[in-house]
């Protein structure tokens, strides 16, 4: 399709899966995300999905990915949101991995993304949110401002 996908965890075994079910030509490196082993703007888009929330080092990891895009590029986020009903009702029955992780709210994550550049944001469950071919961008656009969902998903336009 014309890209050039790089992925990286901190898992030897996570990587080894996504090696075995990855299209050919996608590069995978067992990395740290709070210091990634890219050099700054080496990518047009980088993402974080269903990670964020388990990484010791937030703010770290978001700085580590901004380095890494270009100027005018995207950082797009998927992540647990902690003020959905479905998470809360997760929480208080102590259930995993949702207890575990450092779970954010819609205000949180925008706090986080918004130094970058321009943030849009949607909360939706994930089933919708892979509706329309899984085009995040695209649900973005049709679906943003609702933020009561399970499943927080932004994207940033990182500023010039
Ligand atoms: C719930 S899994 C999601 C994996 C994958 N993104 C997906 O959607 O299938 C969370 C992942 O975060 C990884 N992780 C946790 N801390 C990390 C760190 N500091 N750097 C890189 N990966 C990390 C874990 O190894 C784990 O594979």
């Amino acid at each position: 399709m014309g890209y050039r996908v790089v992925g990286a965890d901190l898992s030897e075994r996570m990587i080894a899966l996504a090696k075995a079910s990855a299209l050919a030509g996608c590069v995978f490196y067992v990395a740290d995300a709070c210091s990634l082993p890219f050099a700054d703007a080496s990518f047009d888009v980088t993402t974080v999905m269903s990670a964020l929330e388990f990484i010791a080092c937030v703010e770290t990891e978001v700085g580590e990915m901004a380095r890494c895009t270009k100027a005018g590029g995207r950082i797009l986020v998927g992540t647990i949101n902690r003020f959905s009903t479905l998470t809360r009702k997760r929480l208080a029955r102590g259930q995993e991995p949702y207890v575990s992780g450092r779970l954010l709210s819609p205000h949180e994550l925008w706090a986080l993304l918004a130094p970058i550049g321009t943030v849009r944001m949607l909360a939706n469950s994930p089933r919708d949110a892979a509706a329309g071919g899984g085009n995040i961008v695209r649900r973005l656009e049709a679906r943003s401002g609702m933020l009561s969902g399970p499943l927080l998903l932004a994207e940033v336009r990182k500023r010039a």
